[in-house]
């Protein structure tokens, strides 16, 4: 049966929690620790509605930590809709119903503590999405709503986020200035960096570079590249070679369900569906 998820806690400023140990992964480089670690996400015969309107269907996967997971599939097929499943961001809709699990690492999605969720679970949008602050404040606004006062420690952070997000030097002396007027490519890896400066375990990428020019799409490409050696990515894209560059595993989604979800290599090049073959050979969709 179909239940109600609890409706969204409001985000009150608090201590910051202590820092969650990543899962044990003794050389995450070898295919035998991948295989052996525990997964990062558990999606486990998950069904979502939109009050009457199925949206996704007993969708099962694993995600392998410090991986990149894409989902693709034809427009309305639930890919951001399995996306915001994982911190809980569709509890924002209304009328919005859930059967079955979800984990990301020790948390049960449903039971956890939504501020928790979401420091771990970051999330990144189609359109680059800086508040009206300067780029510094940016940076640090997670990092603030987690009761976090200490200056050097806020600027230590900004800066080590900045770097990692690929944007350190560009912007480095107009911290001060407004986000406003950074470009749409620089606006985008700064939502990055905004999202890194919590630490989180899991990113999550809706559509990240399809707002954007071609070296600004390759850059957000090399960085989810460089990302994924600290954390797990899910990244949702309609660009079928952009999946098969940054990708290890990919989803394909159709009508929410989950048709096939395989290692990136063996999807696109000899796919186990009709129906995954026939839309990554653009006979649908
Ligand atoms: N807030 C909402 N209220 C009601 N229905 C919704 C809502 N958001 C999505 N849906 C419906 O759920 C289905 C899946 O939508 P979703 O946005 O997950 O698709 P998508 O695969 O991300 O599509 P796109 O590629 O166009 O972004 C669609 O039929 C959509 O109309
Ligand atoms: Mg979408």
């Amino acid at each position: 049966m179909l239940t109600d998820t609890p409706a969204a806690d409001p985000m009150p400023p608090r201590p910051a929690p202590p820092q969650t140990p990543r899962p044990a992964v003794a050389d995450p480089g070898t295919v035998a620790a991948r295989a052996a670690a525990p997964p990062m996400l558990v999606v486990n015969d998950f069904s979502l509605s939109y009050g009457a309107h199925p949206a996704l269907k007993g969708v099962t996967l694993e995600v392998p930590a410090h991986s990149v997971t894409a989902i693709i599939g034809p427009s309305g097929c639930g890919k951001s809709t399995l996306l915001r499943a994982f911190n809980r961001m569709n509890d924002l809709i209304p009328g919005v119903r859930t059967e079955g699990e979800i984990r990301v690492a020790d948390l049960d999605v449903r039971t956890a503590d939504v501020v928790d969720l979401r420091r771990r679970v970051g999330m990144v949008f189609q359109r680059p999405n800086p508040f009206p602050k300067s780029i510094y404040e940016n940076v640090v606004f997670g990092l603030r709503m987690l009761g976090l006062k200490d200056r050097a420690e806020l600027e230590a952070r900004a800066e080590a986020s900045l770097r990692h997000a690929a944007l350190w030097d560009e912007v480095r002396d107009r911290l001060g200035r407004s986000a406003l007027q950074l470009s749409g490519g620089q606006q985008q890896r700064l939502c990055i960096a905004r999202c890194l400066a919590v630490e989180p375990e899991v990113i999550l990428m809706d559509e990240p570079a399809s707002a954007l020019d071609p070296t600004a799409t390759a850059r957000i490409e090399e960085l989810v590249l460089d990302l994924k050696t600290s954390y797990t990515i899910v990244v949702v894209t309609h660009n079928m070679q952009q999946a098969a560059r940054i990708s290890d595993r990919t989803a394909f989604l159709l009508n929410g369900e989950l048709i096939e979800y395989d290692e990136t290599g063996r999807l696109f090049t000899s796919p186990g569906e009709k129906l995954t073959e026939d839309y990554i050979t653009g006979r649908f969709g």
